[in-house]
């Protein structure tokens, strides 16, 4: 059976968390898409683990773990992470790279920094991976694959020919505007060397993860597809252009994949009970008062990646209920319900006034957005420390009311519930 995790705000709703939990049960994990812009954290026995690109199945020993066709690796960044891994005590014996995954090169990263420079007030706040760069390149179809980077000869073909491209867009489109160091650092030799390196090493985990998750599924194992990003980062599917590169959404899964869509039996939509944003981009519920820093101190709401504090609001259901339509939800997992402890009232966004107007489908264009206020229903809070929660009944009737309303709104189960970081800390509804 294969199910499918995936973000339905704007990233960071405790995915790692939740698939965590979920890998007790699976043979086989798969990250379909996005890089290492990604943060996932999973806690377990008093220590955190903070992953990019190792799947969050890593912690359990029989689990196979790909990193699959669609994303994009940065070597040199995932020896780092699968160094840290391993350093944990935890093995990688079970780590797959998909042949088809594409390369994030050094040049990728330089272009990312100049063209969010460029943007000036208009830049995306991107996580400075270089992942829309890599992403371009494989739309341009240019791209350097794992297949490439494990082959020499392959690799300083194809590393020539983008090199030499790359220096003549960068002067082109930034007046040369890298840094001296930047310049040094985009030597055919200095990049061959320490690429091919970094193929050698990982040589050892090339796999068709396609046939892994497939072939697992027919012999009736457990599969999860572990979303990264969210939907609302969705380069088709989100706030365009303030999105990812990728498509963190349940059909990103068959594409990036490469699963078909009727082998994906359960889609497992997973939020905060607020809403969160890092980097820049409309969000319409965001609280610029005491209540929004309440939210992020209580949340510790900073960036696993880039540290940066991230913007904090109101659940927004309308959101919520554009990810259920958009993703084919099942079932809703909803974290961070403990953060909430403390506010006397809480909102809830279930629908935007547009001149006049009550907008629920979330709209297609951020220009759309501008005219849209939300209009909230407010809820009664509660105080208790709801932490050591392990069943429904535990929340006091003003947690459970809120999760009710949430339910009844958006038209979906909420399956999981979350009360806190540790791995111990979820229980199903
Ligand atoms: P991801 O990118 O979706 O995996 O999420 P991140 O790891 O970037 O951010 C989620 C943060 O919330 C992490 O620090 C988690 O440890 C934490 N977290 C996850 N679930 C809960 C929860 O139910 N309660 C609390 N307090 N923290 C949680
Ligand atoms: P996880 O998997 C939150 C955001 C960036 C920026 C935009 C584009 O941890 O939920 P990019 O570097 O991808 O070109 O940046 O997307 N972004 C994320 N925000 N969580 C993430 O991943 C994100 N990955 C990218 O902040 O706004
Ligand atoms: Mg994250």
């Amino acid at each position: 059976m294969i199910t499918a995790l995936v973000g339905s705000q704007w990233g960071d709703e405790g995915k790692g968390k939740v698939i965590d939990i979920m890998s007790s049960k699976a043979d086989v994990v798969v990250r379909a898409t996005g890089g290492n812009n990604a943060g996932h954290t999973v806690v377990s026995g008093g220590k955190t683990y903070k992953l990019h690109l190792v799947p969050s199945g890593v912690l359990y020993d029989g689990t196979i773990c790909c990193i699959g066709a669609g994303c994009v690796i940065d070597p040199l960044s995932l020896l780092k992470e699968m160094a840290d891994v391993e350093a944990n005590g935890t093995s990688l014996k079970n780590l797959k790279i998909d042949y088809r995954a594409h390369i994030v090169m050094p040049y990728h990263l330089v272009i990312d920094g100049l063209s969010e420079k460029a943007k000036g007030a208009g830049d995306i706040g991107t996580t400075k991976r270089g992942i829309g760069p890599c992403y371009m390149d494989k739309a341009e179809r240019i791209g350097i694959r794992f297949y490439d980077l494990i082959h020499p000869e392959i690799f300083a073909e194809k590393l020539k020919a983008n090199l030499d491209a790359k220096h003549r867009y960068i002067k082109g489109m930034f007046g040369e505007k890298e840094t001296e160091e930047e310049r040094a650092n985009l030597t055919f030799e200095k990049i061959y060397n320490e690429y091919s390196e970094a193929g050698a090493k990982l040589a050892k985990y090339a796999d068709d993860c396609t046939v892994i998750a497939y072939n697992a599924d027919k012999e009736g194992k457990y599969v999860l597809f572990e979303g990264a990003q969210g939907t609302l980062l969705d380069l088709d599917m989100g706030t365009y252009p303030f999105v990812t590169s990728s498509h963190p959404v349940t059909g990103g899964f068959c594409v990036s994949g490469g699963i078909g869509p009727t082998l994906i039996k359960e889609c497992i939509g997973i939020c905060k009970s607020y809403t969160t944003r890092v980097g820049k981009g409309p969000f319409p519920t965001e609280l610029f008062d005491e209540t929004g820093d309440f939210i992020r101190e209580a949340g510790f709401e900073y960036g696993t990646t880039t540290g940066r504090p991230r913007r904090c609001g109101w659940l927004d259901l309308v959101i919520l209920k554009y990810a259920v339509r958009i993703n084919g939800l099942t079932g809703i997992a909803l974290n961070k319900l403990d953060t909430l402890t403390g506010l006397k009232e809480l909102k809830v966004c279930v629908g935007y006034e547009k001149k006049g107007e009550i907008v629920t489908d979330f709209p297609a264009d951020i220009n759309e957005l501008k005219d849209c206020v939300p209009v909230y229903e407010t809820l009664p809070g509660w105080d208790e420390d709801i932490t050591q929660a392990k069943k429904l009944a535990d929340l006091p009737e003003a947690a459970r009311n809120y999760l009710a309303y949430v339910e009844k709104y958006i038209g979906c189960p909420i399956k999981l519930i979350g009360v806190g970081p540790d791995r111990t800390q979820s229980f199903e509804a």
